[in-house]
């Protein structure tokens, strides 16, 4: 990842080879924001005509080239439109970062004069470049480095402050964290399996205070995760349990944070269509997310002991495949009957959270590309949150909005309970009767294994994977949903105490 560095330089004087500012519409108007009007102050009468020529208006997203002849230092000026002025906000400048990094192509040096009224601003402004500069191309044959920017600067009057410099080092392990969630979630799962996303884990500069648990198939047996075992029988790449406890020296809570991980889901023997099968390496999303987000918070040493527990499995087609109308027996002894082995996140959670509550934390916060009807429920860019507490599913969306990442709550609604309890020969059923209600019929199955404790469940099937065009500062593909905000809870509860 490229490193980020801070000055105070006026743009028009900076050497690089690009220059980038933002561009708001007030009223009919276009007007460049500070610094960057500096640089529009520079092209003179000219700068505004220009703009409109190019067919600029101003939009949040677009963007305008323009060669600067000589009027700045920088050869090039990339204008990024950021919508009304009046409704700039953090992740507008998140986004504007985002958008215009990505319009960089062969350039070795280049400049964000993006306005930066506080730390938070400075933050955001870094996480945009960082995470809207993020390629994979590890499986391109001609992958060269040689693209990337060499050297970032951002221009802010904060530059001395130690605010902006702490908000670049935050930005930095929080982009760190996003894309490494968005690289795990890109490698194929023919090289990403359960063993091998434990072995990339094992394979990190861990932070300090966090320990590594890794249960095998064997393992698994004796510890009773039935669930895990029971989706992961049809494959030849055997399941595992990977548990990353992070535990600073006075912590003020206990978080547990619980990922779906699914490397690759092909339905089981309810097998998927060709379409339902294209992005399925997709779904381990949320223990990816899980995990680079506890490594986040442990490399922020916040006082938070965290918990993490990434259930991985492969859902294949087999012989040895868990057959619809079988019963698992998930871990504590709860039993449940499969009806569709297509449901499967739920039961590499329904273990994975026993296992979490069995730690005793204040509160567990799963994370999963759970259900396609929450995709219908809330399209493709939000993120749906329910919730055993009421407070806590309206806080998280709040909280996940400080962020930069839409996420909306959902009711579990009442009569789902007796959905999940309407097994004729076991304790539950796992799968909803009715063709409606999906995502909520999921989450009160969810809720039964996690005993009293105040628990919260982010279904991310919608916003974990890109696959239309790159927009903002999130690229096709993985995108890394919810990292952003399990650090943001994380930091708030740390604040709190
Ligand atoms: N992994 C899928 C959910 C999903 C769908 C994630 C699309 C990302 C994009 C999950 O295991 C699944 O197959 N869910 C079923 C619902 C279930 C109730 C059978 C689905 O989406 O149809
Ligand atoms: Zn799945
Ligand atoms: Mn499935």
């Amino acid at each position: 990842m490229t490193s980020i560095s801070l000055r105070s330089t006026d743009p028009t004087r900076s050497r690089v080879d690009v220059i980038v500012i933002a561009v708001a519409r007030s009223g009919k108007r276009l007007a460049a924001l500070a610094p960057g009007d500096q640089v529009a102050a520079a092209f003179g009468r000219r700068f505004v005509p220009t703009l409109s020529t190019l067919g600029f208006e101003g939009k949040a997203g677009e963007i305008a080239r323009l060669p600067s002849a000589g009027v700045v230092k920088s050869p090039l000026v990339i204008a990024v439109g950021v919508g009304d002025e009046s409704s700039v906000t953090t992740e507008s400048l998140r986004r504007a970062a985002g958008v215009g990094v990505r319009a960089i192509h062969n350039a070795a040096s280049a400049a964000f004069a993006l306005p930066t009224a506080d730390g938070a601003d400075v933050q955001a402004v870094c996480e945009g470049i960082l995470l809207g500069g993020y390629e994979f191309t590890d499986y391109r044959s001609d992958d060269d480095e040689d693209d990337d920017i060499s050297t970032v600067v951002v221009l802010t009057d904060l530059a001395r402050t130690a605010t902006a410099q702490q908000a670049v080092a935050t930005a930095t392990t929080v982009a760190e964290a996003v894309n490494r969630t968005r690289d795990w979630v890109n490698i194929p799962a023919r090289d990403l399996t359960p063993a091998s996303f434990a072995d990339a884990v094992a394979a990190l500069e861990l932070p300090d205070r966090t320990k590594l648990t890794v249960w095998d198939d064997t393992r698994l047996e004796k510890e009773e995760c039935g669930g895990i075992l029971g989706v992961g029988q049809g494959s030849d790449n055997p399941p595992r349990l990977v548990r990353l406890a992070y535990k600073p020296k006075k912590p003020t809570m206990h978080l547990a944070l619980v990922g779906k991980g699914i490397t690759y889901d092909s339905g089981g023997l309810s097998l998927k269509t060709h379409a339902g099968l294209m992005a399925m390496k997709c779904d381990m999303a949320g223990a990816a997310a899980a995990m680079c987000a506890t490594l986040a918070i442990a490399s922020l040493e916040l006082p938070i002991q965290v918990t993490c527990l990434a259930a991985m499995a492969e859902n294949m087609v087999s012989g040895g495949s868990t057959r619809p109308g079988d019963v698992l027996t998930i871990r504590g002894g709860t039993t449940v009957e499969v009806h569709n082995t297509d449901a499967e996140g739920r039961l590499v959670l329904a273990d994975a959270l026993v296992v979490a509550s069995e730690a005793k934390p204040d509160l567990i916060v799963d994370v999963a590309t759970l259900t396609g009807p929450c995709i219908v429920a809330l399209g493709k860019r939000t993120a749906g949150v329910m919730s055993n507490d009421d407070a806590l599913r309206d806080a998280i969306p709040a909280a996940a909005l400080r962020a930069g990442e839409p996420m909306w709550p959902l009711p579990i609604a009442e009569e789902m309970k007796a959905k999940v309890h309407s097994s004729t020969i076991a304790d539950l059923r796992q799968h909803n009767p009715d063709p409606v209600g999906g995502a909520l019929f999921a989450a009160a199955f969810l809720r039964e294994f996690v005993g009293a404790h105040r628990w919260a469940h982010l279904d991310i099937a919608g916003p974990a994977f890109n696959d239309g065009d790159p927009f903002g500062y999130t690229p096709k593909g993985g995108t890394g949903s919810a990292v952003r905000t399990l650090i943001r809870l994380a930091q708030e509860f740390a604040d709190e105490s």
